[in-house]
This record gives C-alpha cells, structure tokens and sequence, in this order.
C-alpha cells in the first residue's frame, strides 16, 4: 500500500489546482500523491486526469459535506475558488470558508488558501478613486478572498497563504491578447497606468504550491506571493511582438474607460489595475520572481512562455 501522503486539491480540473497536481504526479519519487476534486467527474478534464492515474472524486464547495468526504485521510488540501464563474463576492467567501471549515473537521494537517489582497485596506470604501463595488468591495475578486483569510487563521487547519499574480494566460483565454489596429500593427491594450505588472504563467502557480508543500509546516501563517517576472507594458508588448514576429505596440488604456468597456466584471478588474497601481512598488515587492523560483526552480520567464504558447493567443 502507497505510503505517501495525500494532497486534496480543490480546482483540480483549472488552472492552479491543475499545475498542483501535474507536480505532484510528475514527482515520482515524492513524498505525495495527489487527489484531484471536481464537481464533474465525467467532463473531459476529470477524465484526463484519470487517465494519468490521478485519483479523482465529486465535492462541490456550496456542499459543505462533500468537501469533508474529499478531505478525508488527506494531509494537505489546496483550496482555490473561481469568482470567475459567479461573479459574487458573498458566494466566493461563502465557497472559501466551507473549505477552510471542512480542512480542520477532516484533520488535514497542512493547507494552502490562494487568497489575494484586501484592497480596501489600501483604498477604504470612503476613498472615490475606485468605485465601489457590490455593496462593500472596491475589487470584489480580490476582497472577497481576503474576507476569508481568518477564517483559515481561526477555523481551519494550519493554513499558507499563496497570492497568484495576473496569469499570462490572459492572453489567451480571457480576452486580454492584441488587437488588430488600422494601420495593421497590433496593439496590447491593458490599464497598468504606467506601472510594471507582476505576471506568471498558470502552470507555474500549482508548481510553487508543491514547493509549499514541500517545504511543510515551516510555511504556516505565512504568505507568498508569486510572479514569473515583472515587466512593464512596452516590455510585455515588445516580447510578445518578437514572439509574434510582428509589431505589437502597447496601450495604457485609462482606468475609467477600462471599467466603461461593459464586459461582465470590467469594473472590477478595472479597479484591481488600478488598485495595483496605487500600491506601487509594494505590489511589485509582494510578488517577487526570485522567492518564485526558490519554491518552484522551473519557473518559466516570459520569454519562455511565448516561445511555448504564441501560436495560441488569439489575434482580434
Ligand atoms: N486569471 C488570473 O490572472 C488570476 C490571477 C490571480 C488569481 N486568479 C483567481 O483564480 C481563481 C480561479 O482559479 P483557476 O484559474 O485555477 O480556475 P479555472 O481554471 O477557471 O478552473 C476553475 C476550477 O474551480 C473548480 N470549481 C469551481 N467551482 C467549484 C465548486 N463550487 N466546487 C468545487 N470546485 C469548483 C472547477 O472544477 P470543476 O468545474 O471540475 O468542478 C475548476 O477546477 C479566481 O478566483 C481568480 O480570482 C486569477
């Protein structure tokens, strides 16, 4: 019988639960296994992991008592939770908290909660450069998040604190990739209101959370934020170009007019550019590539990125 111990890992399916369990499979030799939790077990992702040998069981996160079941024997849980899929603010904390309860009812000895900022504590609810949001949330993805961080502290196993950076993979999928202009050179539009952006590739957030993992019970309490590299806009724009073999020339678009472009959460990701902005230098420092790699020595760079995943963003 397999001696190691079990990873429970919530998202299994997305991207940072994803990466968390491609590492831990990929460590033969490791001390963990993992198991991967979805709410769909015959969708095709479920399956695939499957068919790599994962074990895969149903929990759903607005059913407290399936994620006790998925928890159970396990020694670590990663928890992540997906605002993306929603919108709410009050379901997200609500998912976050059944997850952070249930860790410590099946004795799970070490957690990892991908949380993110409470911008609020930055730019109060009172402060008119970001509008506020849902009734009590400048950027409700991030704060709805944070809202939930002592109940980890207090309520849950023993808990780390992981904060992912903007996923490159924005390019791709969430409709962030240049755009074609009329005088045919394409454009990479972001509000970054001049400032660097931290950004990291999806897969290189589970790997760090392995190195979490790994590392133990050292970890708990702490927080780490991590980052592939930080680059500014011309920077990201020029690699994407060199990557592209064509000239992608860089926007910085204006936060009002970002949160007016009307897509389902412009707003707040308008207000969390912005927000990023107003932190400055502490945002950068919080997302550090070097305390990156130190957890995760395959960590990509940019460059090394768009060199695997160019041909995949899509030109608008
Ligand atoms: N995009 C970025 O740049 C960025 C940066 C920092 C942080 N984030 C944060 O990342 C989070 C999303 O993580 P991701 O990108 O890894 O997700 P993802 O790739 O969109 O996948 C979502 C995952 O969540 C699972 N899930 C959703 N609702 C669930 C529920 N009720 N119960 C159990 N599992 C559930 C899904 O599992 P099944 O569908 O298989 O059940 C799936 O595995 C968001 O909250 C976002 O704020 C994103």
């Amino acid at each position: 019988m397999s001696q190691k111990k079990v990873i429970a890992v919530v998202g299994a399916t997305g991207a940072q639960g994803g990466g968390l369990v491609r590492a831990i499979h990929a460590d033969r030799q490791g001390a963990y296994v993992a198991r991967a939790i979805t709410r769909k077990l015959n969708s095709e992702k479920a399956k695939a992991l499957t068919q790599l040998g994962v074990e895969v069981v149903a929990a759903d996160a607005d059913d407290p008592p399936s994620l006790e079941r998925a928890f159970a024997g396990a020694y670590g849980a990663f928890c992540v939770t997906n605002f993306w899929e929603h919108f709410s603010a009050e379901r997200e904390g609500a998912q976050a908290a059944a997850m952070a309860r249930a860790t410590r009812k099946a004795s799970v000895q070490h957690v990892i909660w991908s949380t993110l900022e409470d911008t609020r504590k930055t730019v109060p609810l009172d402060d008119g450069r970001l509008p506020t949001l849902q009734g009590k949330y400048k950027v409700p993805h991030f704060d709805s998040k944070a809202a939930v961080d002592h109940v980890f502290a207090e309520e849950a196993a023993p808990t780390t604190y992981l904060l992912a950076a903007f996923y490159w993979e924005n390019f791709i999928y969430f409709g962030m990739g240049p755009r074609k202009a009329p005088d045919g050179d394409l454009v990479l539009a972001l509000p970054l209101g001049g400032v660097k952006l931290p950004g990291i590739a999806a897969e290189d957030i589970g790997k760090c959370a392995y190195g979490l993992f790994r590392r133990g019970a050292g970890t708990v309490g702490q927080r780490f934020g991590v980052a592939g590299e930080v680059l500014s806009g011309p920077e990201m724009a020029g690699k994407m170009g060199r990557a592209l073999g064509r000239k992608v020339v860089f926007n910085d678009v204006p936060f009002d007019v970002y949160r007016g472009l009307g897509f389902p959460g412009a707003e707040d990701l308008g207000n969390m550019f912005q927000f990023q902005a107003i932190l400055g230098d502490e945002f950068l420092r919080s997302r550090d590539p070097e305390r990156s790699r130190a957890l995760n020595p395959e960590l990509l760079s940019f460059d090394a990125w768009l060199s695997a995943n160019s041909g995949r963003i899509p030109i608008g």
